[in-house]
């Protein structure tokens, strides 16, 4: 039987910043629906690999491990709806062209073995609350928060009953 893995890279800030955007996340639940996102989930896709066989599993933890310092930000100033699948997300006004690099890369490294990025446009986003109805009452965050971000996480997702679990699987500073 082949086991499979559901992965994806990302980054994950820090403490504070998560406490920032979960306090966000409550504010806007409640004129949206939905229900808001925990602190400790709040992070940002960047390459979504989704069931991955587990034998893949080495060489992506190899790939990240190996993965150079990073040393980008973007600000979150921006707030948006996707309608289906129903989120409300924070991301920028302005694309941030670390981040984008950044993305470009990751994918170009992961072409490498075997993986292909999805034809769709990047939207760099932070899911706030899902099963969201209705956008946000206002489109940007009433503070911007400025994101330094410094290392890269390969992490796994396991659906439970009461929503995602996220652990990390590998990064970049260990
Ligand atoms: P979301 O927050 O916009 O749903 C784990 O599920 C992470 O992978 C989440 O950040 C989720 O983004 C993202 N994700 C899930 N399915 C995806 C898909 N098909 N394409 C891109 N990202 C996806």
């Amino acid at each position: 039987m082949t086991v499979s893995r559901r992965l994806f890279f990302a980054l994950w800030p820090d403490d504070a910043l998560r406490a920032r955007l979960a306090a966000e996340a409550e504010r806007l639940a409640p004129h949206c629906g939905g229900y808001p996102l925990p602190a400790e989930n709040m992070h940002i896709t960047l390459a979504f690999l989704g069931s991955v066989d587990a034998s893949r599993l080495e060489a992506l933890v190899d790939l990240t491990r190996a993965w150079p310092a990073l040393n980008g930000e973007w600000t979150l100033d921006r707030l948006d709806h996707f309608p289906n699948p129903r989120i409300v997300w924070a991301g920028s006004q302005a694309p941030s062209p670390s981040l984008l690099t950044l993305h470009a890369e990751l994918w170009r490294a992961l072409s490498q073995h075997g993986f292909t990025a999805p034809q769709r446009d990047f939207t760099p986003h932070v899911s706030l609350v899902r099963q969201a109805d209705r956008a946000a009452p206002q489109s940007r965050l009433p503070t911007p928060l400025r994101w330094r971000f410094d290392h890269l996480v390969l992490v796994e997702s396991q659906l439970g009953d009461s929503g995602s679990r996220y652990r990390t699987l590998a990064d970049n500073v260990g």
